[in-house]
């Protein structure tokens, strides 16, 4: 619910409340109108007085000042408040870079206009208004509340209502300030490889900025972050994939202030009179705990950031044929591959780069989205012998791309994200394509759209394996306008794609995960975890990837290596599951390994993908021991993973706990059979015991078989709990 009176505005999402007081600024004559942040924390009843909060006289102070002055909690800021800190909106009118915004209104709105996605099934909406005294440019922000969250949605808009063109160097989408002298925050963050790993940093003096400026989210700081000030555990997000910064700011006069947005890194955008530039939903939540803001940012993506049509549809066990072939496949082969599969269970063959134009290897085709028979021997055909077998199709595409040595660029060089005359820096021998050019935007669409109805595919993995460099487009006269715009033409063409495939389930992908957020995921409701898909590597990746994300937008696959077969399954059956190696090569016993997996995830599927997922115990990048636990709704039955990562155990074994279970239920617990392991387990105990810290299980694992042949294995164990009572 949202309310707003003569004094306040109070933004109620199901659990939380926003409370803002209309206030003048006396800290200078000008006696401007501002907003007062007084609460954001746990729902507060309605009160008709909020003073207890320090309303209109939180630290007003007038004497001698060369610092961080005003102090006064806000959520929105600009340059003209004279402070220093990060703020919220940067725009310069006729040269003049300050700005002097004052609170101008609020009013219910039905809804709002973004050319960027935004949560879906909205509740209710407030308009915040703020007029810039120098420039005459309004600044709108929108907050959004959920029927079904504690998450609130805020972005706003900055509307060129001055007499001239504007530019817009800064504008971010949150703004939250407190009281409190430190900040400990949970960011995650990597490389290729090592994406989303969690790292904890607390801030008592200055800033910590975690941003982007390559053009995607990036694998090197994910955009959901979590921080605790004081009492209170907060969640953030943006539902944006491109440049992103994320500060939290800390002053020596025990401040606090969260700040999160689209970058502002070579942002310059020109606003002629009447237009505007909206900015990406932010989303943030307070809990108690960080396992309640893994659950709401759970629930907050699937109830409104995925498609509804694939939101809780059970998703197909994939084998993909990367890893098993890379570039050196025949259609042949892939029907093999598929043959394989079917018999193990498997529902979907998703075949990989390298299908279309010339592409032998990664240096060559990228925009030929034409079947290269030769070498498929028929792409419909293909797919419909892979159909023959019961099977799904997958196809794997990188439109955003182009290779020099391609058909596309010999016909439109200008296609490309090129300075002019200036040779273009390539990686993996490949060019990003001008998204901002709607030329382009339409020949992906069109071609795309063709290409994944004549096939027939049920599935596309939708890859970009580069960041932007050589930013330019021949469309646009303002360069520094060209990230945003990159992604309303991509966001453009994915929403044209999914419109008209609306029953094709994408999974975005970018080199591995380095594009996993909630923009992506508006379009593509899996996404490609990481292209390492070693079990032990994929601890720490997939732990940090489920602090904010829901595992079934997980794709998680099977490899061939590494560890022991069954130790890869426990570890990739968390995720959207599947196997990624060519299994023609796979032994009989190891088939009948796979077969008995595939049964077993297609059994407990629901569960696995949809089930309340909780961490038990330390994080995996901090404990030698953990695991975790998925558990339906009415809690009757659960899975629940074990690892122990170093065996150095040699004289004792080490105790465990699991979590989240029904106090009051009696559970029979049984260890999933292992083919490597020969020790069975089955026993009943009672939730509150189960979940108490130093259950003594013995040696689960045993022996495993293939310790000889995996000697760096660790060891796992999968565990069904079923209530008895
Ligand atoms: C990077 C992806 O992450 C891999 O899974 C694979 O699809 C390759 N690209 C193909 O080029």
């Amino acid at each position: 619910m949202i309310k707003i009176t003569e004094r306040y505005i109070k933004i109620d999402s199901v659990g939380n409340s926003l409370i803002l007081a209309k206030s003048i600024d006396e800290t200078t004559s000008a006696n401007n109108e501002f907003l007062q942040l007084l609460y954001y924390g746990k729902k507060l009843n309605d009160h008709d007085d909020y003073g207890i909060f320090g309303e209109g006289r939180a630290d007003h102070y007038n004497g001698t000042s060369n610092d961080e002055y005003p102090i006064v909690p806000t959520v929105f800021t600009s340059s003209g408040d004279n402070s220093g800190r990060e703020q919220y909106a940067r725009i310069s009118y006729d040269g003049i870079f300050t700005n002097h915004f004052v609170f101008a209104g609020a009013e219910r709105v039905d809804g709002f206009d973004s050319p960027l996605p935004t949560a879906r099934n909205k509740g209710e909406t407030v308009k915040l208004s703020f007029v810039d005294k120098v420039s005459g440019a309004t600044v709108n922000q929108y907050y959004t509340v959920f029927s079904d969250s504690d998450v609130i949605a805020v972005h706003s808009e900055v509307v060129n209502t001055a007499d001239k063109e504007i530019f817009v160097l800064g504008l971010a989408s949150l703004q939250l300030d407190f009281s409190a002298d430190r900040a400990e925050v949970v960011t995650f963050d990597g490389r290729w490889g090592a994406e989303r790993c969690r790292h904890e940093t607390e801030v008592v003096a200055g800033k910590l900025s975690i941003e982007s400026r390559n053009g995607v989210s990036s694998p090197m700081h994910n955009p959901f972050f979590m921080a605790k000030v004081g009492s209170k555990t907060m969640g953030f997000n943006l539902i944006y994939s491109g440049n992103h910064r994320e500060t939290v700011e800390v002053t020596a006069y025990k401040r606090v202030r969260i700040v999160t947005g689209m970058n502002d890194y070579a942002l310059s955008y020109r606003l002629d009179k009447g237009e505007k530039l909206v900015s990406p939903e932010a989303i943030f939540v307070c809990k108690d705990t960080e396992a309640e803001i893994t659950a709401q940012m759970h629930g907050f993506a699937l109830n409104h950031i995925v498609s509804p049509v694939f939101a809780y549809k059970e998703r197909p066990v994939l084998i993909n044929n990367w890893e098993g072939t890379y570039f050196t496949f025949t259609g042949e082969k892939i029907l093999d591959i598929a043959k394989k599969a079917a018999a193990c269970g498997i529902e979907m063959m998703v075949l990989d780069d390298g299908w279309f134009g010339k592409r032998d290897d990664d240096k060559t085709g990228l925009g030929d989205w034409f079947d290269n028979e030769k070498k498929t021997g028929g792409l419909k055909k293909l797919a419909d012998g892979v159909k023959a077998l019961g099977m799904k199709f997958g196809l794997w595409v990188e439109p955003e791309m182009i290779s020099k040595n391609s058909d596309l660029y010999r016909a439109h060089p200008e296609y490309a994200q090129a300075i002019p005359g200036v040779e273009p820096t390539e990686r993996r021998w490949q060019l990003c394509l001008d998204m901002a050019n709607p030329k382009v935007c339409d020949y992906i669409a069109e071609t795309l759209i063709r290409l994944f109805k004549e096939v027939g595919v049920d599935y596309v993995k939708w890859d970009n394996n580069r960041s932007m460099c050589d930013v330019y487009s021949s469309t646009l006269s303002n360069q520094s306008e060209y990230f945003y715009r990159y992604y309303v033409g991509q966001y453009s063409v994915l929403r044209r794609i999914t419109e008209a495939c609306p029953e094709v389930l994408f999974e975005s992908c970018a080199s591995g995960g380095s594009r996993y957020d909630l923009g992506m995921m508006y379009f593509m409701a899996q996404n490609w975890a990481s292209d390492n898909t070693y079990a032990f590597d994929r601890l720490s990746i997939q732990e940090g990837t489920l602090a904010g994300y829901p595992q079934s937008s997980m794709g998680a696959h099977v490899n061939a290596h590494g560890y022991s077969l069954e130790t890869r399954f426990n570890v990739a059956a968390i995720g959207a599951f599947g196997y990624e190696f060519d299994i023609t090569k796979s032994t009989d016993e190891e088939l009948e390994v796979i077969k008995n997996q595939v049964a077993f995830y297609k059994q407990h599927r629901k569960l696995l993908q949809y089930g309340n997922y909780l961490r038990i115990g330390e994080s995996v990048t901090k404990s030698d021991i953990g695991g975790w636990m998925v558990i339906s709704d009415d809690k009757s039955e659960a899975i629940a993973v074990l690892i122990e990562k170093e065996r150095t155990h040699m004289l004792y074994h080490p105790r465990f706990t699991f979590t989240g279970l029904d106090e009051n239920a009696l559970y029979k617990v049984t260890a999933r059979k292992q083919a490597n392991v020969e020790k069975t387990l089955e026993f009943t105990a009672y939730g509150d015991a189960l979940c108490s810290d130093g259950l003594y299980l013995g040696n689960f694992y045993h022996t495993e078989k293939d310790k000889k042949q995996y000697p760096n294995t660790f060891s796992s164990r999968m565990f069904y709990f079923k209530k008895l009572n």
